[in-house]
């Protein structure tokens, strides 16, 4: 670190210290050491301070005086991301600022339908609080338990039921933001309408602590679901399935709330290292689908409408068995069985991981042809290719061989990367749908946007954070 960026870190940790207080600041090696590291263990950084500001205020303090003083700022939130956004870089010269201790619930207005939470909410709790007055907050991940409201927002999160609800953009109507200046961006609005010039909002989700902090978040709730009918389905390929969810939404009125894809080895990967998995169907087959149709409405009749859907499917050899859940007990065993699966992966082994998207109806041969790629390269390969097919995105996921030598399939993964992401871009899709980019993806971003997408995406970051205080390293390509 140059002279002049120790003497910077050294007066904002000291200026910050006496702002917040030793209950706003984490300074000890062994409290600092769970920020320095991501989820997956693939990033290890450094810093001197954690920065806990309990209040709007107290953050724009904290980024006045790192922007005045040049010092660089990791927003941190639940720390479940994928990418690697949340950890700082190795030069020891950024303050992580963690937003746990905003964590209140502003407002929840039942008759307008929103909710208003500070950014260190934990989704589970906002989940709750929409609960308790007879609302729905949709955004559905595994990780609800520990993720935040603000680290949901930074990544654009999509989750379990982005198809019928839409994903973390379409969930937020209005948000607060500290920019990189320590300046107050105050569009919490809770308006479905307002037309008042460019959207700043959308400018921010997404942005992966980048473009500023998310300080609090005025999100759309949605009626209290009555109805939910749950099922687990063997079909006879992932054509079927794409067929099966066209068939489902207009049946249903476009009530299929999930509609996740799951091969035979999610089932054996999870009955072998999850504690209480079971496979709800009595035999084996290729591939399946959890399904979930609900309604606001106490007797929607969905429970008709999805067996008579399955009857047919079944009678043209789209759909070859299927559980339909009979209590709250048999739903949640099929639920844990479909989000144990990033778990019993982790347990099987390395695994090289792709997030994509291609259009819905694209996907049975996107998965066809980059199958056969994968294998190409690595004739024994174990494709665990799963996830959110009614939103065309595939957690493309290739695990190693059984018995292969660990470092020998990690030397593989650019070349299956390479391999996959050539496919996705020839299927106009995306190689990161839901998780982001953070260090991580940052070099396939180079490869795969459009460049006038990245020049246009540089000029906005040079406008709103000139000094590059903000999540150094993250996103944007060098
Ligand atoms: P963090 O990991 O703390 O941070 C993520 C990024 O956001 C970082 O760049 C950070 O700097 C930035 N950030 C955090 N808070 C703020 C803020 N207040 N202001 C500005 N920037 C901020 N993701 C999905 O999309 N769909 C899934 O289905 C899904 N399932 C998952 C299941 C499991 C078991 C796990 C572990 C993860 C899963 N994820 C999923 C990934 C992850 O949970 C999401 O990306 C989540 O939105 C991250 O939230 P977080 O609070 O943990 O953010
Ligand atoms: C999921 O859908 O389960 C996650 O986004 C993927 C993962 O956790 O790897
Ligand atoms: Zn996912």
């Amino acid at each position: 670190m140059s002279k002049d960026r120790t003497a910077g870190l050294d007066a904002a940790v000291e200026r910050i210290s006496r702002a917040l207080g030793p209950a706003g600041c984490i300074t000890e090696p062994e409290r600092i050491a769970p920020y320095l590291v991501d989820f997956r263990n693939l990033y290890h950084g450094e810093t001197r301070l954690v920065a806990r500001p309990c209040s709007t205020a107290e953050t724009s303090e904290v980024v006045a005086i790192c922007h005045e003083l040049g010092v660089g700022i990791v927003p941190h939130g639940g720390n479940t991301g994928y990418c690697g956004g949340a950890t700082p870089g190795t030069g020891g010269d950024e303050i992580v600022l963690s937003l746990a201790r905003m964590n209140r619930i502003r407002a929840l207005d039942a008759a307008n339908f929103t909710i208003t939470a500070e950014a260190g909410c934990i989704l589970a709790d906002v989940k709750a609080a929409a609960e308790a007055a007879d609302r729905l907050f949709p955004l559905s991940l595994g990780s609800e338990g520990s993720c935040q409201v603000g680290g949901n927002l930074a990544t654009n999160a999509g989750g379990l039921n982005a198809l019928r609800y839409g994903i973390a953009r379409d969930l937020a109507l209005g948000l607060e933001v500290v920019l990189p200046d320590g300046r107050v961006l105050d569009g919490l609005t809770s308006l479905r309408k307002d037309n008042t010039g460019y959207d700043l909002r959308d400018l921010f989700i997404g942005a992966e602590g980048t473009l500023g902090v998310i300080t609090a978040a005025s999100l759309k709730l949605f009626p209290a679901l009555r109805s939910v009918e749950t099922a687990f389905i063997a079909v006879a390929d992932p054509a079927a399935a794409v067929e099966l969810l066209a068939r489902l939404r207009a049946a249903s009125g476009d009530a299929v709330s999930t509609f996740e894809y799951l091969p035979r080895i999610a089932i054996e990967l999870t009955t072998r290292h999850v504690h209480g998995v079971v496979d709800p169907l009595g035999r084996p087959y290729d591939c399946y689908v959890l399904c979930e149709v609900s309604s606001a409405r106490e007797a929607a009749g969905l429970r008709e409408v999805l067996e008579g859907c399955l009857e047919q499917a079944l009678s043209d050899g789209l759909v070859l068995d299927a559980a339909i859940a009979e209590s709250i007990a048999q739903r949640n065993s099929m639920w844990k069985l479909r989000e144990s699966v990033p778990e019993a992966q982790r347990a099987e082994g390395a695994s090289i991981k792709h997030d994509v998207s291609v259009p819905v109806a694209s996907l049975p041969a996107f998965m066809a042809e980059a199958t056969a790629a994968v294998l190409a390269i690595i004739p024994m390969a174990r494709m665990v290719t799963y996830g959110h097919v009614g939103d065309g995105n595939l957690h493309f996921n290739v695990s190693e061989p059984a018995g292969a030598d660990r470092a020998a399939f990690m030397l593989r993964e650019a070349e299956i990367q390479g391999a996959v992401h050539e496919i996705v871009r020839r299927y106009r899709g995306s190689i990161s749908a839901e998780h982001g980019i953070g260090q991580l993806k940052r070099a396939q971003l180079a490869r795969h946007k459009d460049p006038v997408a990245l020049a246009v995406m540089h000029a906005i970051k040079q406008s709103l954070d000139p000094r590059g205080i903000m999540n150094r390293g993250k996103v944007l390509p060098d």
